[in-house]
């Protein structure tokens, strides 16, 4: 089969398309015919060499997948060959999905959204998991609280604005000036320019002082830090991101708030719950690009470059015939 594959850690050019066998479903496995994959900032950190403990090249990788069930391992009981399936990969623990075929552990595969297409399904199931855990599990979101969601435009952060919306809270998201609508568009109430105005000084302005209930950090710098600022009381904060810095929580006390960390963990149940909300209208990922997978190299670039123009997620059409 053919893989992107990572020969040395560095730019978007250290992959190489390849020629490798075909993986073997084992025991409990499920061999997946890939027809899409997705870029996350985790393929670009990993392809320049943040985890060199984590990974070991030459090295597949890539953390979504959609796709059809070409085989299954002895055990399987949920799939059979011809299902449509999508699923994010073990992060750090075999190959990724930049290839033809995948192998997964049958637990951690769900059913494909019937209304999405593959393209779509590629794009949501790290980070609609990633959002998942963060404000259901973590956050604990409820019907009418108030949420600021930084960089409401991105991968991450588009799915989260619809997904608090289906919770039933008020979302502020900030972004720059050109992804107003976009962001009005998955369901925010309130838009911050954060090119242009603080946020803690619009999260004070819109609330009359009280603060939000919830800080969904995708951003990082010094965003735990300043939280407090803009938390209510018992306010919870849930970041994503590494923390590169040491950050002064002090004014947490004061709002009795809480922090959450977040790695997103795979298992078949999140899935199941995102592609509920899929198929009542409440979600749907948006893709602002689509490569092929030759050309993952030209992807990763775009989606390292700042101010890219892209909304929602970009998309890799393994499957040629899915690029128009
Ligand atoms: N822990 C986990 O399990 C997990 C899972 C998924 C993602 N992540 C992390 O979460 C982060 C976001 O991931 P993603 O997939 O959403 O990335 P992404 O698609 O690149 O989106 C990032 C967004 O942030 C915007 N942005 C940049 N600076 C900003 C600022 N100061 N304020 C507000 N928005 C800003 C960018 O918009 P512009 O066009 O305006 O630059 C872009 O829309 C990454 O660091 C990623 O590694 C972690």
């Amino acid at each position: 089969m053919k893989a992107m594959v990572l020969k040395s850690f560095g730019g978007p050019e250290s992959f190489e398309l390849c020629e490798v066998p075909k993986p073997v479903p084992r025991a409990g496995q499920v061999l997946v015919r890939v027809y899409a994959t997705s870029i996350n900032p985790l393929d670009y950190q990993v392809r320049r060499g943040d985890y060199p403990d984590l990974v070991q090249l030459p090295a597949i990788t890539g953390h979504d997948v959609s796709g059809v069930v070409e085989e299954v391992g002895p055990g399987v009981t949920t799939f059979a060959p011809g299902d449509e399936v999508w699923y994010t990969p073990q992060i750090f623990d075999g190959p990724g999905s930049y290839a033809e075929y995948h192998v997964a552990a049958e637990s951690i595969i769900g059913k494909k959204p019937p209304s999405l297409s593959h393209l779509e399904a590629a794009s949501l199931t790290l980070v609609g998991g990633t959002v998942w855990e963060a404000l259901t599990v973590r956050a604990a979101l409820r019907v009418g609280e108030s949420i600021l969601i930084h960089g409401g435009a991105g991968g991450v952060g588009h799915v989260a604005i619809q997904l608090a919306k289906a919770i039933g809270a008020r979302v502020f998201t900030t972004v720059r000036e050109a992804n107003f609508e976009f962001a009005r568009s998955m369901g925010a109430d309130v838009v911050i320019d954060y090119e242009k105005e603080d946020y803690v000084d619009a999260i004070n302005r819109e609330t009359g002082g009280r603060g939000v209930d919830v800080v969904f950090d995708t951003i990082g710098g010094n965003t735990l830090s300043r939280s407090p600022d803009v938390l209510a009381q018992l306010g919870r904060v849930v970041s994503i991101v590494d923390i590169t810095q040491p950050q002064n929580l002090v004014q947490a006390w004061g709002k009795n708030a809480s922090y959450h960390f977040v790695f997103t963990r795979q298992n078949r149940g999140k899935l199941d719950e995102l592609s509920a909300l899929v198929e009542r209208g409440q979600l749907r990922p948006h893709v602002g690009a689509v490569y092929a997978l030759a050309d993952i190299a030209l992807a990763h670039a775009r989606l390292e470059s700042p101010n890219n123009g892209i909304r929602g997620k970009i998309v890799i059409a393994v499957e040629p015939s899915l690029i128009s």
